[in-house]
């Protein structure tokens, strides 16, 4: 198994990817939430990093944000459909949301024209607009964005080859486009949290989980960009300076107990009172005091054909432009879990957890809990063939791409409501 942001291959296996990343299980914060997405619920969405961050923030009022990007650089499928989805449902949850075309990364490391990226950076506007994204959400091209692209030049003195190589496996022939885009896609993350846009606040990433290599340098960068970090201690947090010692008398300002020593100072109290002073303190003296970012992680989208979903291989993958017939004959030729004859189907049942079919029905079709629930049970009990099974699958296809088309059309009536910076 490999899981880079430029590739993915072998068989995933989600718990190992957990631990070697480090990421935590999201069924820990599920409980947690209200009203959760289906993508939640039904597993698709299996870890995450602080977001119970976001959880407090929903539970107290307080601001944060959402926000993910899309390289424009194959038409949206249903794999992006998942992102789209996440972001507008916290956009509804009280998110404010950010929404990146990653033209940047799609013209540097795919090598597309700004012309192309830019027609098909449209495509996945229109639809995520389709998907119920509200126009308070802040839309924007990567090459457009001032606020972007003067962040990511910042961020970038605070990384280094060594450890660009130790994170993505860069070696002496990588480009240094590609080594900025690195960069350009933290200061992604990062910039919700400028003064511009209302200050630190938590912010989640929905992504795949083959983003998490840039979700591990941003969160690092967040930290070192900013004037103070901390250290859990015992009573409270210990707070170092890495822009220089000096900075830590002003942290005399604070209302809490301090004790200062010569390279740090321990504060006692609770942890996100000590956490927001002291965010307030660097605010003052200019510095950015970000947050680090919090993510989810869903599962990477299974091809119809069985293998990986390759945008060379459009057989591989249901995209929201097809047209509806197209996308209904793409699901009947699906890869299943059903038996080689219906006999033994009969007999033994089909494997829902291998299908490609019911993955579509789990994470996008069906809604209803109970009418799934009957489909999985009709299938491991050997009731349900796969033949009627597709015909159904392709016929929800069917009438789902039919209406995102004609929201996509809507869609571009509209764009003048929303904010979108460089179209
Ligand atoms: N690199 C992402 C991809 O390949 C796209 C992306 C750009 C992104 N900026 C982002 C994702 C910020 C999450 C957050 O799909
Ligand atoms: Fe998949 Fe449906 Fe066949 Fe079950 S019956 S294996 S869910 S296609």
């Amino acid at each position: 198994m490999q899981v880079t942001p430029w590739d993915v291959e072998g068989v995933i296996d989600y718990d190992r990817l957990i631990e070697e990343f480090g990421m935590r299980p999201f069924n820990e914060v599920l409980e947690e939430i209200e009203n959760p997405h289906i993508l939640m619920k039904r597993g698709a969405i299996f870890g995450h990093r602080d977001y119970w961050r976001i959880v407090d923030a929903m539970r107290k009022g307080e601001a944060w944000a959402v926000m993910s990007g899309f390289m424009p650089s194959g038409l949206p499928h249903f794999g992006h459909k998942m992102t789209m989805d996440e972001i507008v449902w916290h956009q509804k949850a009280g998110g404010k949301a950010f929404v990146a075309i990653a033209d940047m990364e799609a013209h540097s490391v795919r090598g597309l024209s700004w012309e192309k990226t830019r027609e098909i950076g449209l495509e996945y506007i229109k639809s995520i607009i389709a998907l119920g994204l509200d126009s308070n959400a802040v839309i924007y091209f990567q090459s457009k964005s001032n606020h972007v692209k003067d962040l990511a030049f910042e961020l970038s003195a605070e990384v280094n080859f060594s450890e660009l190589r130790a994170i993505y496996g860069f070696n002496g022939e990588t480009k240094l486009a590609k080594m900025f885009i690195t960069a350009v896609q933290a200061a992604d993350i990062l910039h919700p949290q400028l003064q511009e846009f209302g200050g630190p606040k938590p912010v989640v990433v929905p992504v795949g989980a083959d983003q998490d290599p840039h979700m591990r340098l941003t969160r690092d960068l967040a930290a070192r960009a900013s004037i103070f970090s901390f250290e859990p201690i015992e009573g409270g947090l210990r707070i170092r300076s890495r822009k220089g010692n000096e900075y830590l008398k002003a942290l005399k300002e604070l209302n809490l107990e301090t004790r200062f020593y010569e390279e740090h100072v321990d504060v006692s109290g609770s942890v996100d009172e000590i956490e927001r002073e002291v965010r307030e303190v660097e605010l003052r003296l200019g510095g950015f005091a970000f947050i680090p970012p919090s993510s989810t992680y869903h599962r990477f989208t299974t091809g119809l054909t069985g293998g990986k979903m390759s945008s060379s291989k459009p057989e591989s993958y249901i995209s929201l432009l097809d047209s509806p017939d197209e996308g209904a004959k793409k699901v009947m030729k699906a890869f299943t879990g059903g038996r080689v004859t219906a006999d033994e189907q009969r007999r033994l049942g089909g494997e829902p957890d291998k299908c490609v079919v019911f993955e579509l029905y789990s994470y996008h079709l069906i809604e209803n809990d109970n009418e799934l629930r009957q489909i999985e049970s009709n299938c491991r009990g050997g009731k349900l063939l796969c033949g009627k099974c597709k015909k159904n699958a392709a016929e929800l296809v069917r009438n789902f791409l039919k209406e995102h088309q004609e929201k996509m059309d809507e869609a571009e009536d509209k764009l003048e409501d929303y904010t979108i910076i460089g179209l």
